[in-house]
């Protein structure tokens, strides 16, 4: 089938992470993004894309930092809280029930409870008439234990991370699953 224009969101399932930033007032914000990518490897730098009208985008242009932070599944029903559109004095954390955690190297808090948290700060914003592109520089990563090893790397089995996929109606949300295939990093490279 030939997707229409506000069909083609669906063909790509994407990742849901947090984005949780503070205002120079103090105020602090959380907010749902798929549209996140990692600049190749290692994890050095990281882009996200932002509509213009985002507490986030004015967050980080004011503090030029923000934590990208990586939820459970179970995180669903917060995440869900912080994609309403809150007037930018009013603290989402508190709203979705969500506890901060003090960031090592940056002022932007990270979310308690989620798998990984990556402080950032920023290095570059491409500007557009409707979109920014915040390209970020990843400065601490901070993983739970409990579901990562530095051998296999993250048990997501156990971690369910989040993810979603989108159609006409909304998006549904969802999680990876491991279909027993590997392939090394030497594959991956340029010999
Ligand atoms: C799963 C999910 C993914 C989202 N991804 C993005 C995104 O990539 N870029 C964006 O600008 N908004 C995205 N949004 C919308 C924002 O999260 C939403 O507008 C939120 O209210 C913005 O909050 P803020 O104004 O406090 O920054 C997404 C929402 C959901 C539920």
């Amino acid at each position: 089938m030939i997707l229409k224009t506000h069909q083609r969101g669906q063909v790509l399932p994407l990742p849901v992470v947090l984005i949780s930033t503070i205002s120079k007032a103090g105020i602090r914000n959380v907010a749902p993004w798929s549209c996140v990518m990692p600049i190749l490897r290692p994890l050095d730098e990281i882009v996200i894309a932002s509509w213009i009208k985002r507490d986030t985008l004015f967050n980080i242009r004011e503090t030029g930092d923000f934590v990208i932070n990586v939820p459970p599944a179970s995180m669903a029903d917060a995440v869900m809280i912080c994609s309403k559109n809150f007037p930018h004095d009013v603290d989402e954390f508190e709203e979705a029930g969500l506890k901060p955690c003090p960031s090592k190297k940056i002022e932007s808090p990270g979310v308690d409870g989620c798998l990984a948290r990556m402080e950032c700060t920023l290095q570059e914003e491409i500007a557009r008439e409707k979109y920014s592109l915040i390209i970020g520089k990843v400065v601490y990563l901070e993983a739970d234990d409990r579901y990562f090893s530095e051998t296999d790397g993250m048990d997501f089995e156990n971690a369910e991370p989040l993810s979603a996929v989108v159609n006409s109606g909304g998006l549904r949300f969802t999680r990876p699953v491991y279909i027993k295939k590997k392939a090394d990093h030497s594959e991956m490279t340029l010999k």
